[in-house]
């Protein structure tokens, strides 16, 4: 992820100077340096004490987030940070209360919301063209999952996989009051454990919502969401590589993507470019720290109703961006 975001802050966002990448692993961060034509180093402090440096792109495994969050926030360098920020709440909180204390932007990586259909679809919904919500649908499937290695430190398929859907779901039709959720392991327990899962969710409106999550599709990275409305349905999502069925002998085939990277290539720009105006013009960031720490407590709300076989209901506190989750 960090040499997406690196390549394009070097070549895609005009309003972004890539100052310098760090990676602990020497390799990786001169192979990426030198591809990038960019000073490159070893040591994060290198990022802190760079006057050059406004803000840093966090992109490092998951469990290192936070701290580097607090780093940055003390050296009064922006932040743009994958999610999600902690695998736990009270490190999430010390992390968001970190940005607010040292005056830093801190947005959260849920770049959905930056791709171009998303965002049409919200801008419409929102324009209430679709009426009321009925109900809200998103499946969010990679082709195969990632390396035991990246499964093991991201924390379960909720707060590393689902925490995207509850967050457009939050995004798209608005806050959620309960999650009953179901998961499987069947294409590897013993290593990979649960890679299969799907939500049911009642929104606060009443509305309802399904999400299927799965690490081994097998046929394609596949994400998208539809919401039907009183009035409308909307369906989002392009997951083919280019718009064209290709039929022959009897057989109609498209070209699935095969990652995020590639599915979602023109939203992690957007994002990107999104936040370097929101440091430029001193603007609220469009994903905040509050929306990242909701999303994580609906993993977590998910988590436990699958362990303990019953529906979550969650408690919220304020509205919009200081809402604050947790579980009755
Ligand atoms: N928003 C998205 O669509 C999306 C997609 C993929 C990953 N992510 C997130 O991005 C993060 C990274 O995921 P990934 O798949 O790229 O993982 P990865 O393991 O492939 O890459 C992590 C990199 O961080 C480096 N690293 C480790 N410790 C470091 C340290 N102390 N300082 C600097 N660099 C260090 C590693 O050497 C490695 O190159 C995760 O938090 C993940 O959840 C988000």
């Amino acid at each position: 992820m960090g040499r997406r975001h690196a390549s394009n802050a070097r070549y895609k966002v005009g309003s972004v100077d890539l100052i310098r990448i760090v990676d602990a692993a020497p390799s990786v961060a001169a192979e990426v340096g030198e591809s990038l034509n960019v000073a490159w180093s070893t040591e994060f402090d290198d990022l802190l004490t760079d006057p050059m440096v406004d803000a840093v792109v966090i992109a490092a495994p998951t469990p290192l987030h936070a701290e580097m969050v607090k780093l940055c926030a003390a050296a009064s360098k922006h932040i743009l940070c994958e999610k999600p920020i902690a695998l736990d709440v009270e490190t999430t909180v010390e992390a968001i209360e970190a940005a607010r204390k040292h005056n830093v932007k801190l947005q959260v990586g849920f770049h959905r919301r930056f791709d171009p259909a998303w965002r049409a679809a919200f801008d419409r919904i929102q324009a209430g063209e679709l009426g009321e919500v009925y109900q809200f649908h998103s499946s969010h499937r990679d082709l195969k999952p990632p390396s035991l290695e990246r499964v093991r430190a991201s924390g379960s398929i909720f707060v590393d996989a689902a925490i995207h859907d509850f967050d457009i779901a939050r995004w798209l039709v608005g806050e959620i009051d309960e999650i009953t959720t179901f998961g499987a392991a069947l294409s590897n327990p013993d290593q990979l454990g649960l890679d299969n899962a799907v939500s049911v969710l009642r929104f606060a409106s009443g509305a309802l919502g399904v999400i299927d999550n799965s690490r081994v599709a097998g046929y394609g990275y596949d994400c998208r969401s539809e919401v039907m409305g009183s009035k409308a349905t909307v369906r989002i999502g392009h997951p083919t590589q280019t718009d064209i069925e290709w039929l022959a002998d009897g057989h109609e085939s498209v070209d699935f993507v095969r990652d995020f990277a590639e599915g979602f290539a023109e939203a992690y720009g957007l994002e990107l470019s999104d936040f370097a105006e929101a440091v430029r013009l001193d603007k609220e960031v469009a994903v905040s720290g509050e929306d990242g720490l909701a999303a994580f407590v609906l993993g977590t709300a998910a988590e436990r109703s699958l362990a303990e076989g019953r529906t979550v209901r969650l408690n919220r506190k304020g509205t919009g961006r200081t809402v604050k989750y947790s579980m009755a």
